[in-house]
């Protein structure tokens, strides 16, 4: 029997497909061929506007992850954590495709991208601050079980609040995986003075590599190599 796949869904869009995803509106997102003014605007839209899609699930599940920890549901905010992280696993791969835009063929779409700059980016800016609502809903777990942050045990891989930490320190290294690898394509694509010139916009993106939203979780570790 031919399966039937006209469309029950409401709202516009030739198939549920359609309707559902909202193809019609996604795909029009990007300059047409006939606005473009230069034919690589398609890759880096694509791989922002994609990055924008994964940063807001990740923004999501941090935010989650967060009533959990508040609710002392820990291990349940570990796994909503490993989730987050995976995303930002995915738009440092995606990073990849920015190998194929020469330094020439980006100066040449600058016009079209006007005073634009990454560090607007929506999605950053709700996973910077659904990032430290966790690190202090995470210290208010701390305080609530009496345990100070320099008693954490990373080896400790049977105590929910151990293992959440320890998804914490892969949370914060991960972003900052992420960092360097944007550091190596802005500096592949150029465009800025180059970096160590006084006043580079580069010099901030090497510092920012370094950042560490849970820094005791760090400091945690050096404590535990010192001791054993
Ligand atoms: C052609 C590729 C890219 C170049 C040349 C580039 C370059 C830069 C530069 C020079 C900065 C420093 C601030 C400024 O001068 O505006 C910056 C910041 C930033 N860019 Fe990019 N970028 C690229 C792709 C991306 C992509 C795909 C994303 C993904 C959303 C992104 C997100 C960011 C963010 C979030 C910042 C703030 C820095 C931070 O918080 O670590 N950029 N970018």
């Amino acid at each position: 029997m031919k399966h039937d796949h006209s469309p029950v869904l409401p709202g516009s869009g030739a198939t549920d497909y359609a309707r559902y995803m909202r193809t019609d509106t996604l795909l029009g997102l990007q300059r047409s061929p006939g606005e473009v003014i230069h034919r690589d605007e398609l890759l880096f839209q694509v791989v922002h506007q994609s990055a924008e899609l994964w940063l807001k699930l990740a923004a999501a599940e941090l935010a989650e992850a967060t009533d959990r920890v508040d609710a002392g549901e820990l291990s349940v905010a570990e796994a909503l954590l490993v989730r987050a992280t995976l995303a930002v696993r995915l738009i440092t791969d995606q990073l990849d495709m920015l190998r194929y835009l020469s330094p020439v063929d980006f100066q040449a779409m600058q016009p079209a991208l006007g005073n634009g700059s990454g560090a607007e980016s929506p999605g950053w800016r709700q996973v910077q601050s659904a990032s430290r609502k966790l690190g202090r809903s995470f210290d208010g777990q701390l305080a609530v079980r009496g345990v100070p942050a320099a008693d954490l045990c990373p080896a400790d891989l049977s105590d929910p609040l151990h293992r959440l930490a320890e998804a914490m320190v892969e949370w914060d290294e991960r972003v900052s995986l992420w960092r360097v690898r944007h550091y190596q394509v802005a500096l592949r694509i150029g465009g800025h003075p180059p970096a160590g010139t006084p006043g580079s916009p580069v010099n901030m993106l090497a510092k920012l590599a370094g950042h560490r939203f849970f820094p005791e979780l760090w400091q945690v570790r050096m404590h535990s190599t010192a001791d054993d």
